[in-house]
């Protein structure tokens, strides 16, 4: 059976040793300015969704631009205990998914990681049964998948929950799932991808009504088409899909991390520095930019895919809500709270995509913010300065808006949580030092854990179930 997908040996530190001790602590000496140029990676909420569509192809599918991170570590993981086979080399990522030995996810992997859920709906469309285990809830929210089932549903299959196991199957055993019209009480971006990927090998049409329209929908819906698949509206409320029988191999490029970007822009602004980005898509953060303009901070798009960002002179109170795309980002909420902390007055920001995101709030108090919650909303009194101090990130981009407030506190902040961040950022620390900012992965004593790269790159290996 599988084993774990590891790295070949990249421009940048073997990823995996900043994978491997997620109990390390990040040790930074705030008050420093950056400088430089950040080359961003590929998306994770590209790279995850189209891992698990994948398992739609039964040729070979190389995917590019794939970012080193944990979440992806634990996708490959799921995908070679189902029988594909996977290869890794730098950010080439190679998958056969020809044959699919069993259609019963790994319970302890799939709770870990919530996006591999969404991989049903493709296991669903090639053998017509799958055992999914339920994702669960997380820091942020109860994250239910009624609405992946409700779609499945409407599509043929019969599903029945127990024990936290997801029984998706088609009547007959050998069916196919059919075409159908579903309208999603809220553009859920796991759900419509989800469905989309199923209804591509489905009999007929499905039309999508209320679709998400993030950016990495339409990556995912690209991908897809480029296997074959007859997708249209991806990007829009209504997406069109019309089943074929089978889809071929492909070699598919994903698209920049527009979180990554808008995380980078944020660690520029709150350190007054000049950074310049690529490659990215000012498309897809423009909420971010526009955000970022109007509390002062100047942006310039020197080219198609590269960004400039020249330091505030000061920075202005704002209010933000955050809404599914076209709307401002959710995973950008928490880091941009941290700018938000010293801006010049009182913002006010409106977390209505989850029900438990304000989190950091309490955290970046201890690093001298003004910040009260009172349900989904939190009141922040700008303030002078931030001090450093020890504090805990409680879920990814909570993480980040630590690191971003620590890049600005004057001493010293360490934090703890790092599994969090290497979830979801493609070695944020070191592009961070390349910048030129004082920020130290510390051994981690009490596990004794050596996490500095001694050159020892890890060869590449095939996973062969
Ligand atoms: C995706 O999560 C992203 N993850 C999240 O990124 C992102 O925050 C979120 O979309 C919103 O943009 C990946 O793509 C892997 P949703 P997803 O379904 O699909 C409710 C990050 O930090 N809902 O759009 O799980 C749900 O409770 C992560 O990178 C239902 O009620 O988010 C939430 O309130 C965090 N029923 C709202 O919809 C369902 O069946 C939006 O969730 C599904 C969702």
């Amino acid at each position: 059976m599988g084993g774990r997908l590891i790295n070949s040996s990249t421009s940048l530190p073997d990823a995996k040793s900043s994978l491997v001790a997620d109990s390390s602590v990040l040790q930074i000496c705030g008050g420093h300015s950056l400088a430089g140029h950040v080359h961003i990676s590929g998306a994770k909420n590209s790279a995850l969704v189209i891992m698990a569509g994948t398992l739609l192809c039964s040729g070979d599918c190389r995917i590019r631009n794939v970012p080193f991170l944990a979440d992806v570590e634990r996708m490959a993981e799921v995908l070679s205990a189902l029988g594909l086979r996977l290869h890794r080399e730098g950010d080439i990522l190679d998958v056969n998914a020809r044959e699919i030995t069993t259609s019963k996810a790994p319970y302890e992997l799939v709770t870990q990681l919530r996006a591999s859920f969404f991989a049903i709906g493709p296991i669903l469309a090639r053998l017509g049964v799958a055992q999914m285990p339920l994702p669960g809830g997380c820091a942020i929210g109860a994250r239910p998948v009624d609405l992946h089932v409700r779609g499945l549903q409407s599509m043929g299959a019969e599903v029945q929950i127990e024990h936290g196991i997801c029984h998706a199957s088609l009547p007959g055993g050998n069916g196919k799932l059919k075409g159908a019209k579903i309208y999603l009480d809220t553009p859920s971006v796991g759900a419509t991808e989800t469905l989309m990927m199923a209804a591509t090998l489905a009999e007929g049409e499905t039309i999508i009504e209320n679709a998400a329209k993030e950016p990495e929908v339409v990556d995912l819906a690209n991908f897809c088409n480029s296997m074959g698949a007859k997708i249209q509206g991806a990007g829009t409320s209504k997406i069109t899909i019309v089943g074929v029988s089978q889809l071929h191999s492909t070699d598919y490029t994903i698209i920049p991390d527009r979180i990554e970007a808008g995380t980078f822009l944020l660690a520029a602004a709150i350190t007054r520095s000049e950074l310049t980005l690529s490659p990215v898509a000012p498309d897809h953060l423009f909420p971010v930019i526009a955000k970022l303009q109007e509390i002062g901070v100047e942006i310039i798009e020197e080219a198609p895919d590269r960004l400039r960002i020249l330091p505030a002179k000061t920075l202005k109170a704002i209010n933000i809500d955050t809404l599914p795309h076209p709307g401002f980002p959710t995973d950008m909420q928490a880091p941009f709270m941290a700018l938000l902390t010293l801006a010049e007055g009182d913002s006010i920001i409106n977390e209505s995509v989850f029900e438990n995101r304000l989190r950091h709030a309490s955290e970046l108090n201890r690093l001298g913010a003004d910040i009260r919650v009172k349900g989904n909303t939190a009141f922040v009194k700008g303030v002078p300065m931030l001090s450093g101090a020890p504090v805990i990130g409680t879920d990814l981009r909570a993480s980040a808006a630590l690191v971003i407030a620590g890049l600005a506190a004057q001493g010293t902040t360490t934090i703890q949580g790092l599994h969090h961040l290497d979830r979801g950022y493609d070695r944020l620390d070191y592009k961070l030092q390349e910048l030129g900012a004082k920020i130290t992965r510390l051994k981690d004593t009490s596990a004794n854990v050596d996490v500095t790269d001694h050159g020892n790159s890890t060869p590449i290996s095939a996973i062969v179930p």
